[in-house]
């Protein structure tokens, strides 16, 4: 199995998080690849049984719109058959953006997972036994 993490972060809360899921990727014996969406290639993806998306909220409950929201765009327009899931971190909101984020792949051939995962950043340290059960769910 191969899982490629793919993350836009700005403070690190993001980036931290994607750590986690990479390492507890890692202990359910997948081959893992941690990126910055920054360094990321949509032609890499083909590869990846699966595609883990993290990006903060930003805007009014929104993508980063500069880097990750085009990515995520023309990852979408790729139109592949593969399984995703999707993370975040999040301030003062409610991690409400996922929603937003989520529906970018309706209508494709993508797989999301049931639900995704948006952490208060405050609450990083404290959630490690919810990022593992998001990261297994995915993956079984
Ligand atoms: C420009 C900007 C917009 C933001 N908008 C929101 C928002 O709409 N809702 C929210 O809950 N947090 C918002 N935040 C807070 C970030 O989502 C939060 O600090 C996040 O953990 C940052 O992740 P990062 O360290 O990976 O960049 C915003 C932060 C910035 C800098």
């Amino acid at each position: 199995m191969k899982s490629i993490v793919i993350y836009f972060s700005k403070t690190g809360k993001t980036k931290k998080m994607a750590e986690i899921i990479a390492n507890n990727l890692s202990e359910n014996n997948s081959e893992v690849t941690l990126l910055d969406v920054l360094d990321a290639k949509l032609s890499d993806l083909a590869d990846y049984d699966f595609i883990f998306l993290g990006c903060p909220a930003r805007g009014n409950e929104e993508l980063e719109k500069d880097v990750f929201k085009p990515f995520v765009t023309q990852l979408v327009d790729l139109n592949l058959d593969k399984k995703i899931a999707l993370f975040g971190t999040y301030g003062w909101g409610n991690g409400k953006y996922m929603q937003g984020f989520r529906e970018m792949f309706n209508q494709t051939n993508y797989r999301l997972n049931d639900f995704s995962l948006a952490i208060n950043n405050n609450a990083l340290e404290t959630s490690s036994s919810i990022i593992k059960d998001f990261v297994e769910k995915v993956i079984r």
